[in-house]
């Protein structure tokens, strides 16, 4: 049986990059995959084999204020071993690079049960900090629901006539990737580099772009898969905000276009997340006639400390 020192823990490259993403399907889905560490077993002579992987974004939030979005997974045969360990070791460093303070971690175990998670994440010193729920509702009723609003605030002239939303493959990524970057997370090259590979797959074409007058002001990602729209994050510039003077045209006309294309692709329901700190958000669940259909627990804790 290998033990932790027979296991290599480095950034993963080129292909490699991709083995890791298998283990880090949830850091990919939410755009949250960033630098990837693998944990290789190198010990009997045969080829690596990848036992365990990890991910660091740097994410930003609506006010500014930065966090790393840490993603971690190790196959189930090699845990206790110490390879979680070695893995957020790295995931600390790389934090201290990155120049941010606060770890985060979600994970969808009950915070209060007995899962391996939850006691890793217990004995690395990381606290509870919110929740994050996710709200589904059908996909038709939403879209009656925001389309009739859009459509007021068209002809009251709220909405540019100039504002339309791309797929992101029409849109001019290096600009999206700065978006991205600045205001939801990632670096603009690790952005570019997601970008590219969620193009070569099919949902492609579902993650939409706002553009105004030719410049991306916004991003509304996420996928149509068997019938189930899932919204996996969204940004606007911010001057499209309600906070930076918006009337709040441009989260509604990027929500109505968006559900318009799955529709069109067959969506029956549609899902979407926010913290237990997002009140508008849960208001706009509760208004919809939304049903919770998930929790999962946000950890947190300093990168300096115990
Ligand atoms: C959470 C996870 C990454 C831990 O990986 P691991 O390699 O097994 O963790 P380690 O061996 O380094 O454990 C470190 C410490 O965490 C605690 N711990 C980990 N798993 C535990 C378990 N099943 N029960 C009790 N304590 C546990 C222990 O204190 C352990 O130290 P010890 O073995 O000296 O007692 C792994 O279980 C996993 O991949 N889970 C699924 C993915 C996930 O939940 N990721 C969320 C965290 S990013």
């Amino acid at each position: 049986m290998s033990t932790a020192a027979d296991v290599e823990v480095r950034l993963a490259v080129d292909g490699e990059r991709r083995a890791c993403r298998l283990l880090l399907a949830e850091a990919a889905r939410r755009h949250e995959l960033g630098e990837v560490w693998g944990a290789w077993e190198t010990s009997g002579g045969e080829a690596p084999r990848l036992v365990g992987a990890l991910s660091v974004q740097p994410v930003v939030h609506a006010d500014g204020g930065r966090e790393a979005a840490v993603w971690g997974r190790v196959v189930r045969t090699h845990r206790r071993r110490g390879i979680g360990a070695r893995l957020f070791a790295v995931a600390c460093d790389e934090s201290r690079r990155l120049g941010v303070a606060t770890l985060r971690i979600i994970s969808d175990a009950d915070a209060g049960g007995d899962s391996p998670d939850v006691a890793f994440l217990a004995a690395r010193g990381f606290a509870v900090a919110e929740t994050l729920s996710t709200f589904e509702v059908a996909t038709a009723s939403i879209h009656a629901d925001l389309e009739p609003l859009a459509k007021r605030m068209t002809e009251r002239g709220m909405i540019p006539a100039e504002a339309r939303m791309v797929p992101l493959r029409e849109a001019p990524l290096r600009a999206v990737a700065r978006l991205h970057a600045a205001h939801l997370g990632g670096t603009e090259a690790s952005v570019l580099d997601s970008i590219a590979e969620r193009l070569a797959r099919d949902d492609a074409d579902d993650h939409g772009v706002l553009l105004i007058d030719g410049e991306v002001h916004g991003l509304l990602f996420g996928t149509t898969v068997d019938g189930v729209t899932t919204i996996d994050a969204e940004v606007l510039s911010p001057t499209c905000r309600v906070s930076g003077g918006g009337s709040g045209w441009a989260s509604l006309f990027m929500l109505a276009e968006r559900l318009a294309w799955g529709l069109r692709r067959g969506s029956r329901s549609t899902r979407f997340s926010c913290t237990s700190g997002n009140r508008p958000t849960r208001r706009l669940a509760k208004r919809l006639g939304a049903r919770e259909v998930g929790v999962e627990t946000v950890y947190r804790r300093n990168v300096e400390g115990r």
